[in-house]
């Protein structure tokens, strides 16, 4: 007797058979998605990652097949011989593979299943928790195969485009040593080294510069970070970038090679041709016309600043911009006054009740309170708060805004970081309230000239990125001075208002990083001690550098059109940094811990 696996062997997957197959015999291997017995002949859906074929189980075809096939249930792993039908006028336009159906002449059962927790197909409403605990089961369903697919031909794109490239594909290690700056490190206790730590990497910066002192001259790997952040949809504890560095470069040099990975990885798998060169902003102009540093270009509506007519006008009579003229905002920074125009088509979508609701939406955002006014006949304000405002400031804002009637105008005033943010965030919410962007744009754009430093909200400066970004030579005699006008060459890559890539040319100069770390407030003892093997290398000839990470798992959602990171990474994080199908993590046993000299101080080892 012929068995199956040994002597018949799978010939197609459960996508591939259409009407041109009939009368072929087939081998399928797969799982029983659904089951119908017709008084007679059984009918099962079976499923594999390729896709579902209809299968039927009759007595005169094959009677022990048709006999056992009353013992089929969901989610039994089968395997079966049968001649493929056409459907003729049964045949289902919904499926690839409609046209056909096997009829089954030998069958065997792998293994049986006990009922699965939930039913698994794309629209079952099962609860992300139980899907996340039994995620096997979960990783079964047709949209989530389909996104690990799609993933896995991200790697495979990125490899033949860095390749091509001449980009080597190196490894570092992720057991590091702790570097602070950055994102927080998850730390792992060394066994060897009683009461000393590893970092997981967050990233592999500083051995890939190092890559470039050794003359590897261009590296990428695709690599996976860890960072102990607070999670948001697009953020994980574990991700993977597409890593690169490149020597002897400029920010246009490596921005065209990921500007051609991008180009790829659209070609191949989605099929569509992108528009090169991408759209380029400064960090500045980015902020000042969309209030954030990720713009999402696919719809328009731009940001305007009228700090300087308020200040001209004197806060035109309106109390709450007094603060504008005379005062300081969070930081010693200068107040600034920043209006949003919704033009009348849109405006006209949104009742006055909704526009009020905004203030709300704008508190939750830290904001006091959101200025407004719906423009009425010959540009007069109507349902605005700002009743004393005088004549002379309203036209001006009417003109500089290019307010007309119907449209409906917001103002907010203040600490520019929060002004920005709060406008920033209006803008994309008012925007998806009215269904004003539309599924399958495409709208990348570089954003260049970062500052190099960032103001904490007690008015000091952080390095924006690492250490080793470097600054624009023009703006290096302000490093000390004014330290917050120094741009670095940073630049990020933004798709529809997400963060893709990001990275930076680099110190290699000895005396510039040497500024730089003073600047940030590090002696050169402290530099020494937290980045000395890097110091150390560039003693020797590092050469002028540059390079840039990707996101992949925010590049496979995006590319997925998922919304979470989730449906797209096999085995994520909830929330709260759990992964609820191995458990973890989890406590261990107090020998463990003592063979790390580690004691747990405020909770129970178990
Ligand atoms: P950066 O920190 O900007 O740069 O990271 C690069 C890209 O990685 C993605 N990313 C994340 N994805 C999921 N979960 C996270 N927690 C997460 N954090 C970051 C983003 C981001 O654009 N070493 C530098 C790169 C360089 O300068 O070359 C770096 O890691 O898409």
């Amino acid at each position: 007797m012929p068995e199956f696996l040994t002597d018949i062997k799978r010939t197609h997957d459960c996508g591939a058979l259409r009407g041109t197959d009939a009368g072929a015999t087939v081998v399928l291997f797969g799982w029983v998605a659904s089951r119908r017995d017709h008084g007679g002949c059984v009918f099962i859906d079976l499923r594999d990652r390729g896709g579902i074929t209809q299968v039927v189980f009759e007595p005169h075809t094959s009677a022990p097949a048709h006999a056992l096939s009353s013992e089929l249930r969901s989610e039994f792993c089968i395997g079966l011989r049968g001649l493929v039908h056409d459907r003729g006028e049964r045949r289902n336009p919904n499926l690839p593979t409609g046209e056909i159906e096997v009829h089954c002449t030998e069958l065997t059962i792998f293994s049986r299943s006990d009922t699965p927790p939930f039913e698994i197909a794309d629209d079952a409403n099962a609860n992300e928790s139980i899907r996340l605990k039994h995620r096997a089961l979960d990783l079964r369903r047709p949209s989530l195969q389909k996104n690990f697919v799609l993933r896995s031909q991200i790697y495979q794109t990125a490899r033949r485009v860095l390749t091509a490239h001449k980009f080597l594909e190196i490894e570092t290690p992720f057991l590091v040593k702790y570097t602070p700056g950055g994102a927080r490190n998850f730390l792992v206790p060394s066994r060897l080294s009683p009461g000393q730590f590893y970092a997981l990497a967050e990233s592999p910066q500083l051995f890939k510069q190092l890559f470039m002192v050794a003359g590897f001259d261009r590296y990428f790997q695709i690599v996976r970070c860890f960072r102990d952040e607070d999670l948001r949809q697009d953020r994980q504890p574990e991700f993977t970038q597409i890593d690169a560095e490149m020597s002897f470069v400029v920010e246009e040099d490596v921005q065209n090679v990921f500007e051609a990975l991008m180009s790829a990885l659209w070609k191949d798998i989605l099929g569509i041709e992108l528009q090169t060169p991408f759209q380029r902003l400064s960090y500045a102009e980015a902020m000042d016309s969309y209030g954030s540093d990720k713009p999402d270009l696919r719809f328009g509506l731009p940001l305007c600043d009228v700090t300087e007519i308020v200040r001209k006008h004197d806060g035109g009579n309106v109390e709450m911009l007094r603060p504008v003229i005379s005062g300081k905002a969070a930081g010693g920074e200068a107040p600034v006054v920043k209006g949003w125009r919704l033009p009348a088509a849109e405006a006209a979508k949104m009742s006055n009740a909704e526009i009020d609701k905004l203030e709300e939406f704008v508190k939750g955002l830290g904001a006091r309170g959101l200025a407004r006014a719906r423009i009425g006949a010959g540009g007069a304000w109507t349902r605005s708060p700002m009743k004393t405002m005088s004549e002379a400031l309203r036209a001006d804002l009417n003109a500089t805004a290019g307010l007309q009637e119907g449209d409906v105008f917001f103002l907010q005033f203040g600490a520019r970081k929060l002004v920005y943010s709060v406008l920033g965030a209006l803008r994309l919410h008012v925007a998806n309230k009215l269904g004003i962007i539309h599924a399958g744009q495409w709208k990348f754009c570089w954003v260049n000239e970062f500052p190099l430093f960032e103001r904490t909200d007690d008015g000091k400066f952080a390095a924006a990125h690492h250490p080793f970004t470097c600054p624009f030579a023009e703006d290096l005699e302000r490093l000390e001075s004014d330290p917050g006008s120094v741009r670095a060459r940073a630049y990020d890559l933004v798709l529809n208002g997400n963060e893709i890539a990001g990275g930076s040319i680099r110190i290699h100069e000895g005396d510039v990083q040497s500024r730089v770390f003073r600047a940030m407030g590090f002696t050169d003892e402290d530099a020494q001690a937290k980045f000395g093997f890097l110091l150390e290398a560039f003693r020797h000839g590092p050469p002028p550098h540059g390079g840039i990470a990707a996101g992949l798992d925010r590049l496979a959602m995006l590319l997925c059109n998922a919304d979470s990171l989730r449906d797209v990474i096999a085995f994520p994080k909830t929330q709260k940094g759990t992964d609820l199908c191995t458990d973890a993590p989890s406590s261990v046993a107090t020998k463990q811990l003592d063979e790390l000299h580690i004691a747990l101080v405020g909770v129970e080892a178990k």
